[in-house]
């Protein structure tokens, strides 16, 4: 560790090592010899001034820090930056104060997001797959339908979390303007790239091939018609000509907020992690179902917390729910679901892991009212139940006994995650 006492110390010695004549022994001589600079710097300072040479570059870099225009960059915020920001000053879209200025808050849900998610970091490298290697290299260990399951997700899942986390970084974050909420999506920007991480490396530990498996979103209908219906809500906003503040862009951003966290990553996502969890359930493929039981807390957070920012959206400006979004925000779940619906078929051809495609089918659609009801709609479907409560239980945190490690509940700090 870094000891301040330490610091003219090894000055000395690096200064002696690069004589590469000088004796190891005499070292201790040359310190004597040499004041450490720590004690120089107590001489008195004549001059502000420093002796060294410098080159042209140098002088250059003086000239230009000479003539720079320090208020030029604030002015460009926008007409509001020149203040202190107040907590009334702060909205979630087309806001002109300063967004430099994270404090004072005033959507404490976002920041508690932002700590909670700090607080669950957790990386792919940490689980073991030293069993699922062992069992997706038997010649007897998985079905064919089981093989095809993991694939088909990690296909799926190995490039959705890109789409979310380009969406996330070249459209929404521009155009969201509060800092909090900022951070919070800084914060889901790295959860992504480490889903991302956490696929790869299930793929490289299984020695699968990464050609097709990463290709599967252009090459395998059932993938790449959800990749592409996510994809056009991404195109619409993230032009850079492209700003909000009108009603009708407004709306373009709303829409994109409920294609990501209402269907890819409320819908899209839960066929494939029921499956996969399904399968750690049986023992089987547990390093992967690990790596998707972690994936699976970070999204149960990043849908609430994009729910959070669509209805505060619409408490700042009501005049965008309006009956014509209201209906195009069902049609849009509606589409998830029926999409993860055919997914859900695709890859459960025939009953597998104790679940088959109607289960499935029946569970998408408890989720689709969820996410119905979440932004204020009326649920959809009628006399469905969850076929998996045990999905619950992993998303509530109620866990399991031993399923899996311990270490999910273990990786929260001070108990502060909470799911509500
Ligand atoms: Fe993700
Ligand atoms: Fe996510």
């Amino acid at each position: 560790m870094l000891n301040w006492d330490d610091y003219g110390k090894e000055e000395v010695n690096t200064s002696a090592a690069v004589n590469a004549n000088t004796p190891a022994v005499e070292t201790p001589q040359v310190a004597k010899e040499q004041p450490a600079p720590a004690l120089a710097a107590a001489a008195p300072i004549k001059e502000n001034t420093t002796k060294t040479e410098e080159g042209s570059r140098a002088q250059l870099a003086r000239e230009a820090i000479k003539n720079l225009d320090d208020a030029a960059g604030v002015e460009e915020l926008d007409e509001m930056a020149g203040s202190r920001v107040q907590v009334d000053d702060k909205m979630m879209i087309n806001c002109k104060a300063d967004l430099n200025q994270l404090v004072p808050f005033k959507y404490d849900w976002a920041w508690q997001k932002y700590l909670d998610g700090s607080a669950n970091h957790w990386m792919p490298q940490e689980i073991n797959m030293t069993n699922d290697i062992v069992l997706w290299k038997s010649e007897d260990g998985l079905t064919e339908d089981e093989r095809t399951i993991v694939k088909r997700n990690l296909g799926f899942f190995s490039t959705a979390d890109s789409l979310v986390a380009n969406n996330l970084v070249l459209a929404l974050y521009r155009l969201i303007t509060n800092p909090e909420c900022r951070q919070y999506i800084l914060r889901q920007s790295l959860e992504e790239a480490i889903h991302t991480h956490a696929y790869q490396y299930c793929i490289e530990s299984l020695g699968m091939d990464e050609g097709e498996i990463f290709n599967m979103y252009r090459e395998i209908p059932c993938v790449s018609r959800k990749a592409a219906w996510g994809l056009k809500y991404t195109q619409e906003i993230s032009d850079p000509e492209f700003k909000t503040g009108t009603v009708e862009t407004d709306k373009q951003l709303l829409k994109n907020l409920i294609a990501f966290y209402c269907v890819l990553e409320g819908i899209f996502f839960y066929c494939g992690f029921t499956q996969i969890l399904s399968m750690g359930r049986r023992n089987k493929m547990t390093g992967t179902a690990e790596q998707f039981q972690y994936i699976l807390r970070d999204e149960s957070m990043h849908v609430n917390f994009g729910i959070d920012v669509i209805n505060q959206i619409k408490i700042e400006n009501p005049h965008l729910w309006d009956e014509e979004m209201k209906a195009e925000a069902a049609q849009m779940i509606l589409e998830g679901t029926e999409l993860e619906i055919m997914y859900a078929r695709d890859t459960m051809p025939r009953g597998v892991l104790g679940m088959n495609a109607a289960m499935m089918e029946e569970y998408l659609k408890f989720i689709a009212n969820r996410r119905l009801t979440q932004i204020g709609l009326q649920e959809e479907f009628k006399g469905v139940g969850n076929p998996f409560p045990w999905m619950s239980e992993i998303i509530d945190l109620r866990k399991e006994k031993n399923f899996f490690e311990t270490r999910v509940t273990e990786y929260q700090v001070g108990g502060a995650l909470n799911w509500e």
